[in-house]
Parts: C-alpha cells; structure tokens; sequence
C-alpha cells in the first residue's frame, strides 16, 4: 500500500505544526436529551489524537453529525462531542463555533502546543457536500488553511467524496490515522483471501441498501444468512405470505433471481417474532417464516433461527457481520441480534462487526466488544470497501 501513515507524519516531526485530523463524531444523540449514547467513535480516534498531542502537535478536528443541509442546525452542534472528547482525552477541547469562519481562525491561531481543537459541524457548509467541484473545492481551500498538515482518520466517512474527506488531502501533505489503517487492514483481508468457511451475516432494514454488497459477496462467501427487515423481501420471493412485515415489492424479483443463483449459499429464517405493531408492548409470538399472519409484522428473527445461525457460525473460520436481525433498541425484540451477536463471539473464527448500527447493538446489549475480531466504525464505508469500490477518501490519501 503506498498510503503514508501517521507513523510517518510523526517521523518528520510535528510539534508546533497545525495538523487538521478528519474524524468521523457521528455519534448517535438521544432524541429527548441530546445526550451522546454511544461514544464508540469518539473513542476510535482517541489514538491517533493523543499521539499527535504527546507529539506537540497543533490538533484541529473536523467533522460532521447528522445529515444538516448545508447550514447551521442547533441540533447538530458538535458542541457535546466536544465535551466527551476532553473527557476522555483528559483535557480540555477548545470548541470553534463555526467551521471555517472568524471562530474556527481565532480558536485555531489560540491553540498552545499540544492542545486540541474541534470545529463545528462541516456539514454547516454547503461546500462540504456540494457536488460542485468549484464549490467544494472553495470550501476545501477556506479548511486547509486551518492546517499545515492533514490526518484523515474518518473511517465512517471515507466512501464520500466530500470536501473534508477528498478535497482537502489534495492541498495538504496526507496521511491516514491510527483507525483508517487498521480498518483498511482489517478488511482487506477478508476481501484477500479469507480463511473458510467464510460467514457473513447481514440485516437491517432494506434489501435495497445491500443489494450491492450482496452481489459482491455471493462468488466469495460460503454461507450468507440474512435476517433483519431485509429479510421479508426474500421470503416473500420464496413464495412467503410477510403481513405486514417491511417489504420492498420492487426488489422480489431481484431476491427471487439471487436465491436462484446463491447456490444453496443463502440462509434466511425459519421462524419469526411477529407482532401487532411496531412498538415495544406489542402483542406478539414466534410464527413460522411461513406462517405470518396478515395483520401482523416481523420484528425479529425466532429461536429456532438463532440456533440454525448459531450452528453455520460455529463452523466458520472469518466472519463478518453488518446490520441488526431484529428493532434491537426495543427488549421484545432484541433476542435475535443477541443470539447472533453471543454466537459469533463463540466461535474461535476472525470477526469482524461492520457498522455504526451494529456496532452500537453490540455496546447496547452489553455484548464484551474485545471477544470480536474488530468492530469497524464505518457502516456504509465498510460494506463499500467489501464490495470492491473505490473509496474517495482512500484514493485520495494514495495520490
Ligand atoms: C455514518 O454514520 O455512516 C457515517 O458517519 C457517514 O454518515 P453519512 O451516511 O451521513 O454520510
Ligand atoms: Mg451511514
């Protein structure tokens, strides 16, 4: 690989130098309270960051949360990230009130040796997202003069060709943080030659979302078993009856063409939590994938499910899983994703867990996140780079 690393960045030196760090603070805020829960990511770009602070480094931090349109939205402030990240940093955070502006340059020309910075919410900035090169790249201009040097260690973020993340290494010497080559690394082997049997797992809600990855994965992988809201598409094109399960009519044909082609390779459930609506007190029972009853919806897979997984796991050597099996966030059903979840942690295989939503199921049903192989950060950027695409924001630390 011919990107350079934060290794090499240190090497030259960088105290008193001003290093613009790309991460991904995209972290999950309650809706009612706006507190952070789940600081994963936060924590993912704690090494790089304290490496470049030991190292006397100038360390301005950008990133976005949330999709805000291209103006300031008070709900997408950076403002409590900030605060987590002095926490567990274990020094205070000098927060800019704006990206780019008199805020960002005064906090930026304060900062001691040492010291940290974060900017307000790129996405603020019309620029950053803007499919207008000249646009981006003005916006790319205004950020790169923040910095004498770039990091990009937004993993979450590498496969958008945004400002921050494919314009900016163009005007400033590069390289990749601490988290973007171990994630880079991580899947690289399971796109290499992975040691079989290779398992994926995938769920979450819309076969359209995966439709790519699937593809992708099929020739590779030696068992593929789909649960999640995804699943009802194919057990519909399987000749099923889903209630009022989530469907994607459009894509039935296309599932239908898939499990023709799968060669066996497809799993997909046998049994499921059928509900009278999406809600935690819902009325609800384990039915068979056949047998849902028309007034009712699937919120997650049944035992007998779990235990047909669990078995394909336990023969798996690599393993990678992306998307919850069922609404996790609710008690009633959470079983299905901690069933799959506890199953892989058993298993001696390399796992890793792919993606925001995930990787939060795991945290949030207090799974021990040290007995997977590697929880990636990213969710769509991990299903991106398995499916063989070319990552913005690699590519751009490669040139
Ligand atoms: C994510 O949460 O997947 C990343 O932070 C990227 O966010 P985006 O999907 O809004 O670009
Ligand atoms: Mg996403």
């Amino acid at each position: 690989m011919t990107i350079r690393n934060l290794d090499d960045l240190l090497a030259e030196g960088v105290s008193g130098r001003r290093v613009l760090v790309r991460a991904d603070l995209n972290v999950p805020l309650d809706k009612q309270t706006g507190d952070i829960t789940d600081d994963g990511r936060i924590r993912a770009v704690l090494p790089t960051l304290s490496a470049l602070v030991q190292a006397g480094a100038k360390v301005v931090v950008c990133s976005h949360l949330g999709r805000p349109k291209g103006a300031p939205d008070p709900q997408f402030s950076l403002r409590p990230v900030a605060g987590r990240l002095g926490e567990l940093l274990g020094a205070p955070v000098h927060f800019a009130e704006d990206t780019v502006g008199d805020s960002a340059q005064s906090t930026v020309a304060d900062l001691a040796d040492g010291q940290v910075a974060l900017l307000e919410n790129l996405r603020f900035n019309k620029g950053e997202t803007s499919k207008d090169e000249a646009e981006r790249g003005a916006f790319a201009d205004q950020l790169a003069a923040l910095g004498d040097a770039y990091v990009d260690d937004a993993f979450g973020a590498v496969h958008r060709k945004h400002a921050s993340v494919h314009d900016v290494p163009a005007r400033l010497p590069h390289v990749a943080g601490r988290l973007v080559l171990r994630e880079v690394e991580v899947l690289s082997k399971l796109t290499g030659a992975p040691e079989r049997p290779y398992v994926v797992v995938l769920g979450g809600s819309k076969v359209s979302d995966k439709l790519a990855v699937i593809e992708a994965l099929l020739p590779t992988v030696d068992r593929l078993l789909i649960g999640g809201g995804m699943c009802f598409t194919f057990l519909k094109a399987q000749g099923h009856e889903v209630g009022t399960s989530l469907l994607e009519e459009e894509m039935v044909e296309t599932c239908r063409n898939l499990l023709e082609r799968s060669a066996g390779k497809i799993m997909l459930p046998v049994d499921v939590v059928a509900a009278d609506a999406f809600a935690p007190d819902a009325a609800h029972d384990t039915v068979p994938a056949d047998g849902i009853p028309s007034h009712r919806l699937g919120l997650d897979i049944g035992p007998e499910t779990v235990a047909g997984f669990a078995a394909a796991l336990s023969q798996a050597k690599t393993i990678f899983w992306n998307g919850p099996m069922g609404v996790f966030e609710m008690a009633a059903f959470a079983n299905g994703t901690r069933g799959v979840a506890e199953a892989i942690t058993k298993t001696d295989a390399f796992s890793v867990v792919g993606g925001g939503d995930s990787a939060a199921a795991v945290r949030a049903l207090g799974l021990d996140e040290s007995s997977f192989g590697h929880i990636s950060t990213g969710g769509g950027a991990s299903l991106e780079y398995l499916e063989g695409k070319t990552l913005p924001g690699i590519a751009a630390l490669e040139n």
